[in-house]
């Protein structure tokens, strides 16, 4: 039977808990006790592990990225494909040796695959080494669910029924000290056919704009150079997102935005002049297009057609010829013919992206694409994966050279793989590698462009 853990008192009442327990502890052992807290998937969830990670060092933990000295160890996961889930199951299931012989270290998994009731149980029955299964919706029952569990000792599984988000309570304990996540709203209430997210992170809310400004303006003043706001459909927004992107373009200082994603059935000129009109906006749209047929795009849920989509881009491009444009693509979705793969592929070398994430379809149960036939071999989706990719790389090649001459603003991420080198992201969330110092890390850097790769850019300092 399922706990309540819900409540501002049982809040309360568990952050206290903890904060005692682990004075103790560090009375007894000269440290406080340290938590890890690894997140897979996308940027949403990276923004609620900081969060997680937040909330317990509030609670008196120490953050650690060293599962050895930690006393507490959480993985937020990911349930959009197959592959990903089998991620977790294998790094759980190298755990079983490290629980026995670290049988006080708590292990939690949390996160999308914790939220959907078949893995949960399956990660509860089937692996005694984890004490702890909440799903997204239970997060900020975190404090009352640790309570539980170090009095009573007991293994917990709480997979709450109705989203409670962290929003204002938890302060996100953030990893990168120059790019920042902020979201912008929670959830989805797309339902394309093949997608889990509406499922497992519930129906869309969006935080005011109170909120998301007066955090952008603290980042900022804490020397942030990247804002990338995020929400699974940024376009609906509640109260408007190319009002948001030009308020926030109004905060001073020095950085830049981005965000993640927008849905094409309403994506709008708006948005497209929000983009080019704010200088700080960064001039890059992330446009999943999922498909280039008509017939596969209806039986996604997509709600918008090949042409709808085309007008986006020549919108963008109409009034900045070098727009960029980055998308998702899914192959093999069930029923879907050569002709139609062949379709899309005809369309992504039409549009000129400048990178494409292609997933080879994968079933999840509970959506309404696992109940259609699906004739098509893994492996021949493989291939057409490739085809695709292969395919696009001449078109992709040319159309990156339109950076090689010019000088571009870059967010210097870190060291290069090569002695010397630096990489980062130009505004068209191009990466760049060129030579440099440590000390620009973090900082922005003129870069003029040498070189160009299919996939990226080299330049020299200017
Ligand atoms: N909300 C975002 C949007 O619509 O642009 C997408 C978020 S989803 C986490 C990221 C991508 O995963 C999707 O755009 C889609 O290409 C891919 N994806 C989602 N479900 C999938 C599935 N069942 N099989 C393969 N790829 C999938
Ligand atoms: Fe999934 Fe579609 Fe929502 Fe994106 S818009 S999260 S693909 S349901
Ligand atoms: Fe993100 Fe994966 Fe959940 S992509 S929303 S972490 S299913």
């Amino acid at each position: 039977m399922s706990m309540d853990f819900s409540g501002e008192q049982k809040r309360l009442e568990g952050l206290e808990f903890l904060r005692e327990h682990n004075a103790r502890y560090e009375a007894v052992h000269g440290t406080p006790p340290m938590c890890l807290v690894h997140s897979f998937g996308c940027q949403q969830n990276v923004s609620d592990g900081e969060k997680l990670l937040g909330a317990l060092a509030e609670a008196g933990y120490e953050p650690t990225d060293d599962i050895d000295k930690a006393q507490l160890i959480i993985f937020n996961t990911c349930a959009v494909r197959e592959n990903a889930e089998d991620k977790v199951y294998g790094v759980i299931g190298d755990l079983k040796k490290f629980k026995e012989s670290h049988k006080d270290v708590i292990i939690g998994v949390c996160g999308c695959m914790a939220q959907e009731q078949k893995s949960a149980e399956r990660l509860m029955n089937t692996y005694g080494q984890i004490d702890l299964v909440f799903g997204t919706f239970a997060n900020s029952e975190l404090y009352a669910m640790l309570k539980e569990l170090l009095e009573n000792r007991s293994r917990v599984m709480n997979i709450a029924e109705k989203p409670t988000d962290p929003d204002e309570q938890f302060v996100q304990l953030r990893k990168n000290k120059f790019s920042a996540f902020v979201p912008i709203m929670y959830g989805c209430n797309n339902f394309c056919t093949y997608c889990i997210v509406p499922y497992v992170r519930g129906r869309e809310r969006s935080r005011s704009p109170e909120k998301v400004i007066s955090e952008v303006k603290a980042l900022v003043a804490d020397g942030y150079k990247e804002i990338y706001l995020l929400g699974q459909n940024v376009n609906s927004y509640s109260y408007g997102f190319p009002q948001l992107l030009r308020q926030i373009n109004d905060i001073e200082g020095d950085f830049r935005i981005r965000f993640m994603s927008s849905h094409p059935k309403d994506a709008s000129k708006e948005l497209i002049d929000a983009i080019i009109d704010c200088d700080k906006v960064c001039k890059h749209l992330h446009l999943a297009l999922q498909s280039g047929c008509d017939r596969v795009l209806a039986a996604m849920n997509r709600r918008y057609t090949a042409d709808k989509f085309m007008e986006i881009v020549d919108y963008a491009r109409g009034r900045k010829p070098d727009f960029s444009f980055s998308t998702d693509i899914i192959v093999g979705f069930p029923g879907e013919t050569y002709e139609e793969f062949c379709e899309t592929k005809e369309f992504v070398k039409k549009v000129r992206f400048d990178n494409i994430y292609s997933f080879v379809y994968s079933p999840r149960s509970g959506t309404k694409a696992a109940e259609l036939p699906d004739e098509i071999s893994e492996k021949q989706k493989g291939l057409w994966l490739r085809e695709l990719l292969l395919e696009n790389r001449d078109v992709a090649t040319e159309w990156m050279k339109r950076f090689v001459g010019r000088t571009c603003r870059v967010l210097v991420d870190g060291k290069g793989r090569d002695h010397g080198m630096l990489t980062g992201k130009n505004d068209e969330n191009i990466i760049v590698n060129f030579a440099g110092g440590e000390e620009l890390i973090g900082q922005f850097a003129d870069v003029k462009i040498t070189d160009s790769m299919n996939w990226a850019v080299k330049g020299e300092l200017v």
